[in-house]
């Protein structure tokens, strides 16, 4: 099965968006060498970006039978949303959370995500690389 690479609001306006945070690289970018590293590791991956709370718990619900593991950048939802964390609470597949930044060197009011209470683990602070280690991971995770 796919891993599952889901990434929440803004996202879609990266290399755009605050660049001297999250860096000049495309959020099509990252998909590219999300799929590339995939590929190097026999896997595939299903990339997909919302700036709707619901579609990204839909996305989650779709991952407990049809991905292997999940890569999840929830963006700011992960600060405020206990309706994803319960989503995730149901899988029990792999859980890599990851962040472009590194949210705990943030504001006071990034440092907390509710993601984190389902993950496995957490990846942050090495922008586009950030999703690179974390297909690694999620790989390294499950078969
Ligand atoms: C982010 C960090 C979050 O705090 C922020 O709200 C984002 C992006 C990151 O990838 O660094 O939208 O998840």
């Amino acid at each position: 099965k796919p891993i599952y690479v889901l990434s929440g609001p803004n996202l879609n306006l990266l290399g755009v968006r605050e660049p001297e945070i999250y860096g000049k690289a495309t959020l099509d970018d990252v998909r590219k060498l999300c799929e590339q590293r995939a590929a190097a590791l026999g896997r595939t991956v299903v990339f997909h970006q919302s700036n709707h709370e619901g579609q990204l718990i839909d996305w989650v619900q779709e991952a407990r039978t049809e991905a292997s593991a999940l890569v999840i950048n929830p963006a700011a939802y992960g600060h405020t949303s206990i309706a994803l964390l319960d989503a995730l609470k149901m899988l029990d597949i792999p859980i890599v959370e990851c962040h472009l930044s590194n949210p705990a060197a943030r504001e006071a009011f990034r440092r907390e995500t509710y993601v984190s209470l389902a993950a496995t683990g957490l990846v942050s602070g090495f922008g586009a690389q950030s999703y690179v280690l974390a297909i690694e991971a999620a790989a390294g995770q499950s078969a």
